[in-house]
């Protein structure tokens, strides 16, 4: 099979595509488009920014999204669009947002730049993630000589400058499939099934597959792992799994749902949510990674597993046998082991809105604010009423082998008065639920230090308090 895309207006053509050949890599060495750079190949400085068109059915336009071209499968952009730092001025014409970021002097080093241009640009074409301050936009973009000024002020400069697709929308019509799309590189092979009962089939047919969505950490396995994948199964292109239900019981989120997508529906759930959700990755890696993902993979720093846990989400999976669910935390058994058979794929996410008595806090704790990996995660959710607490649920994320639950902790703060003698003696019950590894982003000690004085902060956070590390110190945390 042959992957198709739309590269400015003309469609490109790829016979035989290795299935985990980089989009990075076939811009630069086969396409000479050498503008889009390489920086760390694992998705974290967006040097290598482009944008990715998506067909929107239902308005007749393109959706944008910013993605890491270093971390992205060709197959992947079958029946997309494509936009490259190349793309931009035409002729010599530079664009708005080119226009403002020389007249900002935020050109600077050269190799940073063309990934900056790509997230501004997209953000004044109107990509997904427009709406966020600039500052958010290019959190995935990083500038080593520190020179982040004239960059803001371009962006912040430029008037947004929506472009007309329509001939691309037309283009895009043209390539696009119904059926399931494969194709073959020797021995190995690829599938993009657009249903869940052809997925279904094809894990009957091939129960080891690996199923890829946004590839922000199998690409990781491909380009610094250096593995070598036999069989991938994309699942970008299946609509049912990128559905989000929002209704007064909840949400229930399709497993293909990206970050990005799904940051509104948190928020709306719980703001703390939408926090730890605009905090998950940069944006180009939130435009790209899923929930599905996040939580499949099993890692124990995965950002949303802590926060779904403490929220009492549910998982549902499938495979030819039905479907089956279970609370997100009996899904992770150990380090790298999770109750997924063969054949089975995570099918969606629910989660409970939370009720009016609930005090919930979600916090992220890493060296960096933006776009880094959590040293800890924690989540919160207390039910309290007439000053008691009567249902303790916490779970951290950094703590452990898994994303785990402080079954120690929940049951020093259930049953009892809601105060903060009782929180002080969860935060040492706390202290006993976990043994934490020391390593780059966090020793033992910072650990559980940290994750109690989470605890801490929910109390203040309750008592509509703001957090100091006065507070902290006179609290004898
Ligand atoms: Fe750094 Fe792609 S090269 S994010
Ligand atoms: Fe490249 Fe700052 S723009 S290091």
């Amino acid at each position: 099979m042959t992957v198709r895309f739309v590269l400015d207006q003309e469609v490109i053509e790829l016979a035989e595509v290795d299935p985990t050949a980089t989009l990075l890599d076939h811009l630069r060495y086969r396409m000479r488009r050498t503008g889009t750079k390489e920086g760390c190949a694992e998705g974290d400085c967006g040097a290598c920014t482009v944008l990715v068109g998506d067909l929107d059915h239902t308005h007749d336009a393109v959706t944008w999204r910013a993605v890491n071209a270093c971390i992205l499968f060709l197959p992947m952009l079958h029946g997309k669009a494509l936009l490259t730092v190349e793309s931009l001025a035409q002729d010599g014409v530079f664009t708005p947002l080119q226009t403002c970021m020389a007249e900002n002097g935020s050109s600077q080093c050269g190799f940073c730049t063309p990934g900056f241009v790509m997230s501004l640009h997209g953000r004044s074409i109107g990509a997904t993630g427009h709406t966020l301050p600039v500052a958010d936009v290019i959190a995935g973009n990083l500038c080593r000589c520190t020179g982040y000024g004239p960059i803001l002020a371009a962006g912040d400069a430029v008037e947004p400058t929506p472009q007309d697709d329509q001939r691309l929308v037309a283009k895009l019509k043209a390539l696009a499939e119904t059926d399931t799309v494969s194709g073959r590189f020797g021995d190995r092979q690829w599938f993009i099934p657009r249903t869940t009962t052809a997925l279904v089939e094809l894990l009957v047919e091939h129960p080891k597959a690996r199923l890829v969505a946004g590839a922000t950490d199998v690409g990781l396995s491909v380009t610094k792992g250096l593995q070598t994948i036999d069989t991938l199964i994309f699942l970008g292109d299946i609509p049912e799994l990128a559905r989000i239900e929002d209704t007064p019981d909840g949400l229930t989120i399709g497993a293909a749902v990206r970050y990005a997508d799904a940051h509104d529906a948190f928020t709306r759930l719980h703001p703390d949510l939408g926090e730890l959700t605009r905090r998950l990755g940069g944006l180009q890696v939130r435009n790209a990674g899923t929930i599905g993902g996040n939580i499949a993979n099993g890692s124990p720093i995965g950002d949303g597993p802590p926060a779904f846990i403490a929220l009492c989400a549910t998982l549902t999976v499938r495979s030819a046998e039905g479907r089956r669910t279970m609370p997100l935390e009996r899904y992770f058994i150990a380090y790298g082991q999770q109750d997924l058979r063969p054949g089975e794929f995570v099918e969606s996410l629910h989660i409970p809105r939370p009720g009016p008595d609930d005090v919930i806090h979600i916090s992220k704790l890493a060296r960096r604010f933006d776009s880094d990996i959590t040293a800890v995660c924690g989540a919160f959710k207390l039910t309290v009423r007439d000053g008691r607490t009567t249902d303790a649920r916490i779970a951290f994320g950094g703590m452990a082998a898994t994303p785990k639950r402080a079954g120690g902790c929940e049951a020093a703060l259930t049953g009892r008065p809601f105060t903060l003698a009782t929180i002080q003696t969860a935060m040492d019950a706390l202290r006993s639920d976990y043994a934490p590894l020391t390593d780059v982003r966090g020793s033992s000690a910072y650990r559980i230090d940290a994750a109690a004085n989470l605890l801490l902060r929910l109390w203040y956070k309750a008592q509509g308090e703001t957090v100091s590390v006065l507070d902290l110190e006179s609290a004898g945390a």
